[in-house]
C-alpha cells in the first residue's frame, strides 16, 4: 500500500456550513465550481442513502457539474456507501481499487467516500486507500460542492464529518427530475441503540423536520408531477415535530392537506407503532398504502431484550393482532437477524414460528454481523458463521414456501397500479397499493396514472396481470 503524509496532506475540516460559507465566501450553491465536469455517485444501502445521492447530484449539478451513467465519464466519482453490515464496507474498497486504471489515465479524477461509512471510518478510508481524495459523513451532504471545490482547488485531502448536532433539521428535498414516485426525509438519526446496529453512530441524534415543511416539500413535488410520496426516516414513527404532531398527525395532514394521491413511509419500530397511527392509515386508506414494513429481528424474547428493542415476541403479536383487525386488508413485511450472539436452535425456531404466525409477504433477512462500536460485539458467545448462513438459508426456503402460499390470494383480483415505466415492447411496470411490483402489457400514456390490473399470475416478488379497459 502506499503510504501517504497525513500530516500534511489532510485538512480535517470542522467548520459548520454557515461559517464555511462566510469564511470562503466563493462556492455558494450555483457557482460554477463543476466547469461542466461528469460526476458519477455510485450509491449502497437503504432508501436514505438512495435519496442523499439524490440530493448530491441536485448539488453538484447546480455548481455546474454533469451527472454521467458511468465512472468511466466522470472526473469525479462519489462512492455513497453503508456500513450496516460488514460487506458493503468491503465493497467500498474493491470499488475504489477498481478506480486505479482510470486515475492513471486521467490524474485529475478525485474519488470521496460519503454515506455512513464515511462517517464511520473517516481518515482511515483515505490511510488504507490512498486513491480515496476526499471523505465526508452524513452530516454534510449540503457542503458537498465546497467540499468538492477545496479538493479540485487546493489539491489536498479533505475530511468533513462533523455532526451538527444543535442544528435544526431543515433540508428541502431536492430532486432533479421527480418521477412518478418520490422519497421525502421526515426524520434522520436514531435514538434507539439496538445492541447490534450502527446506525445511531453514522446518523446522530434522532431530529425530525418541522410539520409544515414536509408538507410544503410534498406540495411543492404535486406541482411538479408526483403522484406519491414515500416518507422517510431511521424510524418514521418516532416522528415529532417542534409544535407537537407525531408521526399519526403528519401522515394524516399530508394525506388531507397537500394533494398528493398515494403515500407510503419506511421504517418504522414496533414500539412506537400506536393505535392512533393504525387509525389513521384506515381513515385515509384512499391514501395511505395499507401496506406497513416493521421489522421483528428475532421472534424470541430473550434474545430480543439482548437486542434492545423494546418489545417482546408476544408485544410484537398483540400489536400485529390489532394492526390486522384496525387496518383493512393490512400487507405486511419485515427485517429478521439470524445468529445474533447466544441465539440458540430453539430461539431460532422461535423466529421461524413467527414468520409463519404472522404471514408476511417479504421479509428481509441478513446474518448478523458486528459493528464497530456497537455492544453486541463484545458479547462473547458469537455464532459462527456457517451456522449462521445454514439459518438464513432455511430461514428463506421456510418463507418462499410461505409467501407463495399468501399471494395466491391476488389471483383474479383486480389492483389498483400506479404505473411508473414502460419499455419498448409495452411492458409497463407499477406498484400497487399492497406495494406489490405489477408487470402488465399497456401504453406510455399510462406513465402517473392509477389504472385497475387483473392479476393473472401472481408470484411472491411480482405480479403478472392484465390492464382492464
Ligand atoms: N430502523 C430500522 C432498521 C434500519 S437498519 C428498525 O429499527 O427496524 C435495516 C436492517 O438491517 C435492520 O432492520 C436489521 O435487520 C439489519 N441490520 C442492522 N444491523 C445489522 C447487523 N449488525 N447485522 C445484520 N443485520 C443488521
Ligand atoms: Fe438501528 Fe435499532 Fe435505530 Fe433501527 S431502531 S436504526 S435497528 S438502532
Ligand atoms: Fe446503510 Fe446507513 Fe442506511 S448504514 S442501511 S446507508 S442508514
Amino acid at each position: 500500500m502506499e503510504s501517504v503524509n497525513l500530516q500534511s496532506s489532510l485538512q480535517t475540516d470542522v467548520q459548520t456550513q454557515a461559517e464555511m460559507t462566510q469564511s470562503s465566501g466563493r462556492h455558494d450553491r450555483n457557482q460554477d465550481i463543476g466547469l461542466g465536469r461528469g460526476v458519477y455517485v455510485s450509491t449502497y444501502g437503504c432508501q436514505m442513502n438512495v435519496n442523499d445521492t439524490e440530493r448530491m447530484y441536485s448539488l453538484l449539478e447546480m455548481a455546474n457539474f454533469t451527472p454521467v451513467k458511468t465512472p468511466e465519464e466522470a472526473e469525479l466519482i462519489i462512492i455513497n456507501a453503508c456500513s450496516i453490515r460488514e460487506k458493503p464496507v468491503h465493497k467500498v474498497y474493491s470499488e475504489v481499487g477498481r478506480y486505479r486504471k482510470l486515475r492513471e489515465k486521467n490524474p485529475g479524477l478525485k474519488i470521496g467516500v460519503g454515506g455512513c461509512v464515511g462517517q464511520q471510518e473517516k481518515e482511515n478510508l483515505i490511510k488504507n486507500q490512498p486513491l480515496i481524495d476526499f471523505v465526508f459523513g452524513t452530516d454534510n451532504i449540503d457542503s458537498l460542492p465546497n467540499l468538492v471545490s477545496q479538493v479540485f482547488t487546493d489539491k489536498a485531502k479533505v475530511i468533513q464529518t462533523k455532526f451538527e448536532h444543535r442544528a435544526p433539521y431543515h433540508v428541502e428535498t431536492l430532486v432533479r427530475n421527480p418521477g412518478v414516485s418520490t422519497f421525502v426525509n421526515i426524520a434522520k438519526g436514531c435514538d434507539n441503540f439496538c445492541t447490534f446496529c450502527i446506525v445511531p453512530y453514522t446518523r446522530g441524534r434522532e431530529k425530525s423536520r418541522p410539520m409544515s415543511h414536509v408538507l410544503m416539500d410534498v406540495r411543492n413535488l404535486v406541482n411538479r408531477g408526483v403522484k406519491e410520496v414515500s416518507l422517510l426516516g431511521q424510524n418514521v414513527n418516532s416522528y415529532h415535530s417542534e409544535d407537537g404532531a407525531d408521526f399519526a398527525d403528519l401522515l394524516k395532514k399530508v394525506a388531507t392537506d397537500t394533494g398528493v394521491e398515494r403515500i407510503r413511509y419506511t421504517t418504522s419500530h414496533p414500539k412506537d407503532f400506536n393505535e392512533k397511527l393504525m387509525h389513521v392509515m384506515a381513515d385515509h386508506q384512499d391514501k395511505i398504502c395499507e401496506y406497513v414494513h416493521l421489522p421483528f429481528q428475532s421472534g424470541n424474547t430473550e434474545i430480543l431484550k439482548r437486542m434492545n428493542r423494546g418489545y417482546s415476541r408476544e408485544e410484537y403479536i398483540a400489536k400485529i393482532n390489532q394492526m390486522k383487525k384496525i387496518i383493512p386488508n393490512l400487507v405486511l413485511s419485515t427485517d429478521i437477524i439470524v445468529g445474533f450472539p447466544g441465539e440458540t436452535e430453539e430461539a431460532f425456531q422461535d423466529t421461524m414460528s413467527l414468520v409463519e404466525e404472522i404471514g408476511f409477504e417479504t421479509i428481509y433477512a441478513f446474518m448478523y454481523s458486528p459493528r464497530p462500536f456497537t455492544k453486541a460485539a463484545q458479547f462473547t458467545d458469537q455464532i459462527e458463521e456457517k451456522v449462521k448462513n445454514e439459518r438464513l438459508n432455511r430461514l428463506f426456503d421456510h418463507q418462499d414456501k410461505i409467501a407463495f402460499e399468501i399471494v395466491k390470494r391476488y389471483q383474479d383480483q383486480t389492483l389498483n397500479v400506479l404505473v411508473e415505466s414502460i419499455n419498448e415492447q409495452g411492458k409497463a411496470q407499477g406498484r400497487s397499493t399492497q406495494n406489490k411490483l405489477v408487470y402488465f402489457m399497456g401504453t406510455a400514456d399510462l406513465i402517473g396514472k392509477t389504472v385497475p390490473v387483473r392479476i393473472t399470475q401472481p408470484f411472491p416478488s411480482v405480479l403478472r396481470g392484465e390492464l382492464q379497459q
